[in-house]
């Protein structure tokens, strides 16, 4: 157990794109100082969804991730849970992706991910989790990705969307060249999701090559979206995905167009950004 709550507070908020600074962001966005803030910032928001789906006597439908990034998240909310201040019993899950093929009994499952960071821990229904099967054969896998985006329909649609972002600017496995409304199906993944996914896998010969991946479409109707960035490596992406022009080359971007997006960053991730990288550029 963490016990992360203990010693993060949310008073700190550092910046946020309000100022006249920001007018090159397109998309909301707040940064604290480091992951552990963000975490709970992002782990608080997540309690009062679900938190206000009980009162109203409604499921909550969260679209989660996996990778590093979420792994604090999963940690606040399990200690919430075991506080005895958080229930899932309301709460329906739809990850975003799963490699393919992939045992769900595999260590580098996001099947086990989820399962060792935030299912084995809490009280949500065990048919109520729905993650991407790896195990699914390979001439049912079109007629199981329609299957997914109906379940998520039929729920009513993602109350609240957790996203990481890759270097190479996806969201879920929506590798760059991925349409605004793709929906859920399989997908082979860029050369660099693989070498930065090799460590997990021992060797980048080792990574599958494709994926199953809800699509840009099957994110972006999500009610609200939170998509959080840490470390210097994404500081890049983090930039182009914000201030850079819509485009399939980055499917991040698509982002800008949601009605309710808000990147939450550290100092690393939001250093290339024009109001911290080079303010004096931005016309006053
Ligand atoms: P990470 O991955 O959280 O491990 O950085 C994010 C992603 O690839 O979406």
């Amino acid at each position: 157990m963490y016990f992360i709550m203990d010693f993060v507070t949310i008073q700190d908020r550092l910046f946020c794109n309000d100022s006249e600074l920001c007018t090159q962001e397109k998309i909301r966005t707040i940064v604290y100082d480091v992951p552990q803030r963000v975490s709970l910032v992002a782990a608080l928001r997540i309690r009062d969804v679900i938190q206000q789906k009980q009162r109203e006597g409604k499921a909550c439908v969260l679209g989660l991730a996996t990778g590093s990034t979420p792994c604090k998240v999963y940690a606040i909310l399990c200690e919430m849970h075991v506080r005895g201040e958080l229930s899932f019993r309301n709460v329906h899950t739809f990850n975003l992706d799963e490699y393919y093929p992939m045992q769900k009994t595999s260590q580098q499952s996001y099947y086990q991910f989820m399962h060792t960071h935030l299912f084995s821990q809490v009280d949500i229904p065990q048919e109520n989790i729905h993650i991407p099967d790896g195990e699914c054969r390979f001439e049912d896998v079109q007629e199981y990705c329609q299957h997914y985006d109906q379940q998520i329909a039929l729920l009513g649609g993602i109350d609240l969307q957790l996203l990481g972002i890759g270097k190479t600017g996806h969201i879920g496995f929506n590798e760059p060249g991925s349409q605004a409304d793709s929906t859920t199906r399989m997908i082979y993944l860029d050369k660099i999701t693989k070498a930065d996914a090799a460590s997990d896998f021992y060797n980048v010969h080792h990574v599958p090559r494709k994926a199953i991946t809800m699509g840009v479409g099957s994110i972006l109707g999500a009610k609200r979206i939170l998509i959080l960035a840490f470390g210097e490596g994404k500081a890049g992406i983090v930039r182009t995905s914000i201030e850079g022009p819509v485009t399939s080359q980055v499917p991040a971007s698509y982002l800008q167009g949601h009605p309710d997006c808000t990147f939450f960053l550290d100092t690393a991730s939001c250093a290339s950004l024009t109001r911290f990288s080079c303010p004096w550029t931005i016309k006053g």
